[in-house]
């Protein structure tokens, strides 16, 4: 490594120098090739423009051969390589996948599954996260890592571990046991209170000896769902804890470099609200599917979580494909210009670049038919000329960085009481978290009206209205705040089977849902799940019929009136959806799952009522949003269709892609997309 002078940068001034240009780049495994391919990649790289690359995820094995034993030669010749070539690195801490002689030498550091089997080297994330020798070799290793480089100017950003969780989420060996004791210890001090906690007088649990105490393993039926509930906590805990460990050594050595560490879309084994506020970057591995016709509004779901999870602050794109993947039975390719135009859909949304997962096609290994920036067939390839086209545009992009997405409307999103809903044992195995999300969120996305998602916790004052498509799981605390939102004059639409137990899966008696019952005006006396395929119909008080599924409730007014009403079964007359008038507010009850023209009615209702608009009204596959600044308002319009399409425009408006001014229409290509800016007045409907 060249000597390097050392030096202190402040973090804000560290994020502005990693979000001085857009972020172009990807995943960078030069250990799988010889030195001579480097010398192409790097000249690639500058051609196709890409100005940070993610180094050493995969690279233990090639770091430390043997225990102790270091090897950062080739590292320092590419780091320094990357460096003359003006290309930064977000260096990983590389302890994703542990080396082969640690499974040797400790093979107590391989996970167990629930019902016991040990999961094997020979593939990666083979580790359990309470064990003492994998904790030991990481910590080792990423203090060698961050002594080395800490002044390398090549270093950005630390990319700490992969995908957290990924393939390994929960490990149920004597040490993840031991562990998880610890664990509750610190959270009951005594068993008196985890009994009471765990609801342990049921079938015999109750523990006299925190020795007696075991994860949720393999039962003959059904375990204890508080037990289950804090092993939930506890999992997410334990990889956190992998995770702190290794940016407490980072932050000591480089307080100057970010930390980030990739997530990975909606992902249940994490709490990553918790997550997000120990790291510096949200940073994202996103997939969407290109065989499934609605992938992009699945995408746009997590895009904004991602933005939320960041309080609205800049996050990055860490991974996507060019084209296909290699992981699912059938992998399709991106159609001509659907990888720019998805490159785009996640900028506009807040991702200040796009990363790839990978730089250079694999010609081993078990990713070695994914796609790539540089495929195997080489640079005279659709792929590779995508490829240099999106970094090219991608350079005229910068002037979007300073700019900030907002929303009206906030979907609330808590990771506990998704861990609870989905528990065995509930009246219908069929009611899914992330469909009731989708349910609420679609109709948004359709009418683009832009949504955020707020923790149970999350600060209410800046949204006009706030959807809980499912909150099972609901602390008093919660509740109060909702309530004291409504009062204040918020709107509220609480989807069903929603306040129904508290923080230790223990059912709030009162009549359901007992927190949320005076703020709603109803009450739920009987839940009836429906089977699979069943229809039922609801009639709207304005003359609409829809159809309804999944499940349906017997419900009572104590002072709401009811904005629709069951057609069908021994409950038809009954209230299907409810509006209440609290305080200065309005809080809606949704008491069953509605078909999606049943949910665009709803939807539409409520903003109305609550004077929220789109951001702009677009023809059905035409994705608008706004990014905004001080001075600038920049609204996107993606085309998701495989088609061309006109969209009439409100105003004059300058196109930052295409350089052209636009009278009165924008017309999109196929997957086509246009960053607009007025040229003279406001050109959104709101904002
Ligand atoms: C994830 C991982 C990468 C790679 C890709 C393949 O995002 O982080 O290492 O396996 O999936 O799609």
């Amino acid at each position: 490594m060249e000597h390097i002078p050392h030096y202190r940068l402040s973090r804000e001034a560290v994020y502005t120098r990693l979000f001085e240009h857009m972020t172009y780049g990807g995943d960078y495994y030069p250990e799988q090739w010889p030195e001579e391919v480097w010398q192409e990649d790097v000249r690639l790289m500058r051609e196709a423009g890409v100005n940070l690359v993610s180094l050493g995820i995969f690279a233990w094995a090639r770091l430390e051969p043997q225990p102790g034993q270091y090897d950062f030669d080739w590292l320092d010749r590419i780091m320094d390589l990357l460096h003359a070539y003006d290309i930064r690195v977000n260096l990983a801490t590389a302890t994703a996948s542990p080396p082969p002689w640690l499974a040797k030498h400790h093979p107590e550091s391989l996970p167990v599954t629930h019902d016991g089997t040990r999961l094997w080297p020979g593939s990666r994330q083979h580790y359990c996260p309470s064990n003492q020798a994998y904790r030991t070799a990481a910590q080792a290793l990423v203090q060698r890592l961050a002594e080395r480089y800490r002044h390398h100017p090549a270093l950005v950003l630390w990319h700490v571990g992969n995908e957290y969780g990924c393939h390994v989420s929960a490990c149920y060996c004597d040490e993840s046991a031991a562990a998880f004791r610890r664990w509750l210890q610190q959270r009951y001090t005594t068993l008196d209170a985890l009994n009471r906690a765990w609801g342990t007088a049921f079938w015999s649990q109750q523990y006299g000896d925190w020795e007696e105490i075991l994860p949720p393993r393999r039962t003959p039926t059904f375990s204890n769902p508080s037990q289950q509930l804090d092993w939930h906590r506890f999992c997410s805990d334990a990889l956190l804890e992998c995770f702190e460990m290794e940016c407490a050594i980072l932050r000591e050595y480089t307080p100057h470099i970010p930390i980030t560490t990739n997530f990975m879309h909606a992902f249940k084994p994490l709490n990553y609200w918790k997550w997000a506020a120990r790291e510096d970057l949200v940073a994202l591995d996103m997939y969407p599917d290109p065989a499934e016709a609605d992938a992009h509004v699945y995408a746009a779901l997590n895009y904004d979580l991602m933005r939320s999870l960041g309080q609205g602050r800049p996050w990055l794109l860490m991974e996507q494909a060019t084209s296909q993947v290699n992981w699912r039975p059938y992998n399709f390719v991106k159609q001509p210009g659907q990888m720019r135009l998805w490159s785009h859909q996640a900028i506009a949304r807040g991702s200040q670049g796009v990363m790839f997962f990978q730089w250079r096609q694999s010609c081993a290994g078990a990713e070695k038919f994914h796609s790539a920036m540089v495929p195997h067939v080489g640079t005279n390839s659709r792929i590779w000329r995508e490829v240099v086209a999106l970094g090219q545009e991608l350079r005229r992009l910068d002037i979007l960085l300073p700019s900030r997405i907002q929303a009206k409307v906030a979907i609330m999103w808590d990771w506990e009481s998704w861990w609870a809903l989905e528990l065995e044992g509930k009246p219908s195995c069929s009611l899914r978290q992330i469909d009731q999300v989708r349910a609420f969120y679609e109709p948004l996305f359709a009418r683009n009206i832009t949504v955020d998602f707020v923790p149970p916790d999350g600060d209410l004052q800046s949204y006009r209205v706030v959807l809980i498509p499912n909150l099972y799981l609901v602390r008093e605390t919660t509740a109060q705040r909702l309530a004291d939102y409504v009062a204040g004059g918020g709107t509220v639409v609480i989807g069903f089977f929603s306040g129904i137990v508290d923080e230790h899966d223990h059912v709030w008696l009162g009549g359901y849902p007992a927190p949320f019952r005076r703020m709603l005006g109803v009450r739920i006396e009987e839940f009836i799940a429906l089977p699979p395929q069943q229809h039922i119909g609801i009639i709207t008080d304005d003359g609409n019929s829809y159809n309804a599924m999944l499940w349906s409730e017997v419900l009572e007014l104590e002072g709401a009136i009811a904005l629709a009403q069951y057609t069908t079964g021994f409950y038809a007359g009954y209230p299907a959806v409810t509006q209440n008038r609290f305080g200065q507010g309005i809080a809606y009850y949704l008491s069953t799952q509605l078909e999606a023209a049943g949910m665009s009615w709803l939807v539409q209702h409520v903003c109305d009522y609550a004077g929220v608009q789109p951001v702009y009204s677009t023809p059905p596959g035409v994705e608008a949003i706004v990014r905004q600044d001080g001075q600038r308002t920049w609204l996107y319009l993606l085309n998701h269709r495989a088609t061309s399409i006109d969209v009439a425009l409100n105003a004059p408006a300058d196109d930052l892609l295409s350089g052209q001014r636009l009278a009165t229409i924008c017309h999109l290509e196929p997957y086509g997309v246009a960053i607009l800016t007025p040229s003279h007045s406001s050109l959104t409907d709101s904002f």
